[in-house]
């Protein structure tokens, strides 16, 4: 198949209270791979609105990601940073994959049924259509790479299925129109390290979440260093000391989850954390967890807090990075038309 000069993209809602599962999962990465990678950062308000959204709050929240991003490092001088309704390709490229997917990729999406809940039948027509959109966030730049954590793998399996399947569809087309033998490429998933899936701080079976309704679930990006500390020691855990090993963190999820956000936010391993903190009671432990959180989070909170008081500057970031966005985009698109038979 066709090689495509690599390519990152990814993509938060603007949902209110990013948390560490975020920043871990998904925003730690954003920030290393701009060294090495061309990067597109997309604040997905057109995701958002898959459920009922307050437009005053919404606002809010798609600066407030944007905030985030620049306030954990990433250049927005040298990376767009745009939110995805500035650019009109995302929702176009969104129909024609409407019309690629199956109906029974769909009905497999595991996201769909948990946000659905029991009343499927008034989901909106948008929550189930999301992975079609997703993969035309992605592939509306042929990104080659996609960062994100463990919950969002099947949402990217079926992004490479729509791509595979258009390239088949549309071969003949394709190879018309000049682009060989492939017109998207197979986006890989990026889903790496100690922390792809953090937990809850309450509830080690349960995936740390923006919507859970105790906030000492989460460490939110937004928390000071006060809230940091408490909800961290706060946090459940279990009689035992730590293990030695990482085998001895097997059937103990709120250790594994501790130890996990440790050593992600060390760049380390949960072998390295559990050399320095194995066979110690959890207290101390969790005292040197105290002290890197703080140390870690506290400033991205600050930073935020000032960013975000100035509304005109991110309002300025979004434009600039949007505007970018669509030379890529919009040059995509045309030739999506072209292959599809359009007439432009
Ligand atoms: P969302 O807030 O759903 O838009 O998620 C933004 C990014 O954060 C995606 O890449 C998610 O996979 C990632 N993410 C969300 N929650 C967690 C979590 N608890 N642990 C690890 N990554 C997460
Ligand atoms: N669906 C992702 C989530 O809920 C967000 C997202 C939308 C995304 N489009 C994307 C992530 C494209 C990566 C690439 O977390």
């Amino acid at each position: 198949m066709a090689t495509f000069p690599e390519r990152v993209f990814s993509g938060v809602q603007p949902t209110g209270n990013l948390h560490l599962g975020n920043y871990l999962g998904a925003i730690v990465k954003f920030v290393e791979l701009q060294r090495s990678h061309e990067c597109l950062y997309c604040v997905v308000d057109l995701h958002a609105i898959t459920v009922p959204q307050k437009p005053e709050e919404l606002k809010a929240s798609i600066r407030e990601v944007t905030a985030a991003f620049i306030a954990c490092g990433v250049d927005p001088a040298a990376h767009a940073i745009f939110n995805q309704s500035q650019v009109s390709g995302h929702a176009e490229l969104a129909w024609v994959f409407n019309c690629v997917a199956r109906i029974g990729w769909l009905n497999r999406m595991t996201q769909f049924k948990e946000k659905a809940g029991k009343d499927r039948e008034n989901a909106s027509v948008g929550l189930y259509a999301y992975p079609c959109l997703m993969a035309a966030d992605i592939l509306l730049y042929k990104a080659t790479h996609v960062p994100v954590g463990e919950d969002q793998k099947q949402h990217l399996e079926l992004a490479r299925d729509v791509a595979q399947k258009f390239n088949l569809d549309f071969s003949a087309s394709i190879a018309a129109n000049g682009f060989g033998d492939a017109f998207f490429p197979l986006p890989e998933p990026l889903i790496q390290g100690p922390a792809t899936r953090v937990m809850s701080l309450r509830d080690g079976s349960k995936k740390m979440s923006k919507s859970d309704p105790s906030d000492y679930s989460r460490i939110n990006l937004s928390d000071d260093a006060d809230a940091i500390a408490q909800k961290v020691r706060k946090a459940k855990t279990d009689p035992e000391p730590l293990p030695g090993e990482t085998a001895g963190l097997e059937g103990r999820p709120e250790a594994d989850n501790l130890v996990g956000v440790y050593a992600a936010l060390t760049g380390s391993t949960k072998a390295d954390v559990l050399k320095t903190f194995g066979g110690g009671q959890f207290s101390a432990f969790k005292s040197a967890l105290v002290d890197l959180a703080v140390a870690k989070l506290g400033p991205i909170g600050a930073e935020m807090k000032r960013l975000t008081a100035d509304p005109g500057y991110i309002d300025g970031v979004l434009a600039d990075g949007a505007a970018r966005a669509r030379m890529i985009a919009d040059e995509n698109m045309k030739a999506v038309k072209d292959v599809l038979g359009f007439v432009r």
